[in-house]
């Protein structure tokens, strides 16, 4: 049995789903209303896609990213992303990590075996009292099969590209919505393809279709199952 300090009575709530279905705006918001811990695990694979690209590594180059993964300096300033800020060798790296190309490398280099176990450590340790909101593919698959509550978050390609667009359009940034939607269309084919850790709802995952819903009404859906498993 292990005692109520150990990582295994720490809870932990994993947000899953592909981008675009809300699941970073919803495991933050969880996260900060909760006053738990908040891991955004997508930014470690896009700082370790920025890192290769940096130290000119081959994207296919499996045993050179996952050394690389193994010594990334990767540091959130707050102790997790919850304040959206990430750092890579002492550079604030938090809007570079966001680019369509950034995203587009981090799923490349996610689909390596010896790189998501090279993350595999990096990730749990997030898991600190009072509790973990961790956001990504297979949070409540692989990283963390023993959470209190799995949630995994749906929304149609075309919506999820439709948000894209406007975040796009709102940060000034020109955007075509016809090469997004295939832009998403091609991530998430290989997102849920690959043979590891695919992108896919756990058995025991919460389904939430949020192609009809704001923000707030996710979160309320969200905090119905996540409230009573915390006894709040
Ligand atoms: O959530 P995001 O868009 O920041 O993630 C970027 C890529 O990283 C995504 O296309 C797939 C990969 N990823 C992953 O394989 N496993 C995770 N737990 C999180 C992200």
């Amino acid at each position: 049995m292990s005692d109520s300090g150990s990582p295994a009575k720490i809870p932990v709530i994993t947000i899953d789903g592909p981008s675009g279905s809300g699941k970073g705006t919803i495991s933050l918001r969880l996260a900060r209303q909760l006053g738990l811990h908040f891991l955004d695990s997508g930014a470690l694979y896009r700082v370790l896609a920025l890192a290769a690209r940096q130290a000119n590594i081959d994207l296919q180059d499996e045993a050179a990213l996952a050394a690389l993964a193994g010594e990334l300096d990767v540091s959130f300033p707050a102790g997790d992303a919850c304040e959206g800020k990430i750092m890579l060798s002492g550079q604030d790296v938090s809007r570079d990590i966001r680019s369509e190309t950034c995203g587009n490398d981090a799923s490349r280099v996610a689909a390596l075996r010896s790189v998501r176990s090279a993350l595999l450590d990096r990730q749990r340790s997030f898991r600190q009292p009072p509790g973990l909101v961790a956001d990504g593919r297979d949070m409540g698959t692989v990283v963390f099969p023993d959470a209190l509550v799995k949630v995994f978050l749906t929304a149609s390609p075309e919506e999820r590209a439709n948000r894209r667009y406007n975040q796009l359009k709102e940060k000034g940034i020109s955007a075509n919505l016809e090469s997004l939607v295939n832009e998403v269309a091609e991530r998430d084919h290989r997102d849920s393809t690959r043979a590891l850790s695919p992108l896919r709802p756990a058995d025991d995952a919460h389904i939430l279709d949020t192609s009809h819903l704001d923000i707030e009404q996710s979160l309320d859906r969200v905090l119905a199952w996540v409230a009573p498993a915390l006894k709040l």
